[in-house]
């Protein structure tokens, strides 16, 4: 299975050659050019992840733009979400979406632009 790591290469550029809008970041002020820099580069990674498995469920079609929930930072649990709901236990496996790729996911809702679309279960 030596061709894995290149396959998953490329369906991540296509998917992100496909996402036109890409989101823009809120960091910390006090968070250096160069932390700032690595960070935009996971959580753009991450958008790409949420965009494949979580989106289907959690974005809203408002008026025609995508809208991304704003998750508070205590509902960012990482591996905990995997055994939140029934939902989760079904389709959030590891074998799934990798810790590496929940914590990328994690990143991205982070420090995400805010939406104003509050979650609500
Ligand atoms: C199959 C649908 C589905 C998928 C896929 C899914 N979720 Fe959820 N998620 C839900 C539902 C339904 C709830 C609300 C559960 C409830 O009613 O408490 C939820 C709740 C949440 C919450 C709130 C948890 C809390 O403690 O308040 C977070 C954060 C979350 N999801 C993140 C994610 C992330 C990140 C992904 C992708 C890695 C994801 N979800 C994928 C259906 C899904």
């Amino acid at each position: 299975m030596k061709a894995t790591p290149y396959l998953l290469f490329f369906i991540l550029l296509i998917v992100s050659c496909t996402i036109n809008q890409k989101a823009q970041y809120i960091f910390p002020n006090a968070m250096p050019e160069y932390v700032q820099k690595a960070y935009t580069e996971q959580c753009d990674k991450g958008q790409i992840l949420y965009n494949l498995n979580c989106a289907k469920c959690h974005s809203k079609k408002v008026k025609n733009r995508i809208l991304i929930p704003d998750f508070k930072a205590e509902q960012l649990k990482g591996y905990e979400l995997r055994v939140t709901n029934m939902k989760h236990e079904d389709q959030l496996q590891d074998t799934v979406v990798t810790e590496e790729e929940l914590g990328l996911i994690m990143t991205f809702l982070k420090y995400k632009e805010r939406s104003g679309l509050e979650f609500k279960p």
